[in-house]
């Protein structure tokens, strides 16, 4: 199966979540499962209004209940019915401090919640120019995944950050090259989103690699229009 995920960020009003799934089409002959990662306050909402899409959440906290203050439960995701949720995307790592060892904790225990996760791994534009990109992605993999076993609820994102949010794709051949490799490191044919400035028009030479499973997809999967046109393109 192969995956086009949206991922809104900080985004949306109740407004304009009603018009999204009011108005997107998803083929219904297709290779590419549909899911969106709203806010987590609108994960109910979505889930009300969503047909043909799954409903995720961006973050979870790496236990299921305590005295941890605004934090967002595993287990209160997924009694609303979260489907899965992201961890590690850069910019929880960046702007948020998320390490290695705390996103080891978070997968393990998304997954034993029963959430699926979609794991971003990703290097940024200095390390990609000092040539480490392979050793950043062996260090997020192996420190991130440590005793992980659950392959059929892991998927991988490769988001380099250069090209998140800043109009710069990765070419096929750079996206292709980063998935090959991640899959060959972890010794199996796992699913391997790309993510980083997909858009409708780049989206069918990307999702044509053979090492590219899917997408995931910020600022284009706001619009139904777009997201429909992502949809549409690799169907
Ligand atoms: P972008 O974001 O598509 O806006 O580059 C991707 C992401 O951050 O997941």
């Amino acid at each position: 199966m192969k995956y086009m995920v949206g991922n809104w960020k900080m985004n949306q009003t109740k407004a304009e979540i009603e018009i999204f799934f009011k108005e997107t089409k998803i083929p219904a002959q297709t290779k590419y499962e549909a899911w969106i990662a709203p806010q987590a306050l609108h994960v109910t909402l979505c889930q009300s209004l969503a047909k043909d899409i799954k409903i995720g959440a961006q973050n979870c906290h790496e236990k299921d209940s305590g005295a941890f203050t605004g934090e967002n439960s595993p287990q209160a995701l997924k009694d609303l019915g979260a489907h899965f949720v992201l961890i590690g995307h850069s910019e929880r790592r960046a702007i948020y401090k998320e390490g290695h060892e705390l996103l080891n904790q978070k997968t393990a225990h998304a997954l034993k919640t029963g959430l699926k996760v979609i794991f971003c791994v990703g290097e940024t534009l200095e390390e990609r120019n000092g040539g480490k990109t392979f050793d950043v992605l062996k260090t997020q993999l192996d420190l991130g995944l440590k005793n992980i076993t659950d392959w059929n609820n892991l998927i991988i994102a490769y988001e380099p950050v250069w090209a998140i949010g800043t109009g710069v794709t990765a070419s096929p051949a750079q996206a292709e090259e980063a998935h090959a490799f991640i899959k060959k490191h972890l010794q199996r044919n796992c699913v391997v989103l790309y993510g980083g400035s997909v858009k409708p028009d780049n989206v069918k030479e990307l999702m044509s690699c053979p090492s590219i499973d899917g997408g995931l997809v910020g600022g284009a999967s706001l619009k139904a229009q777009d997201f429909s046109a992502l949809c549409a393109a690799c169907a």
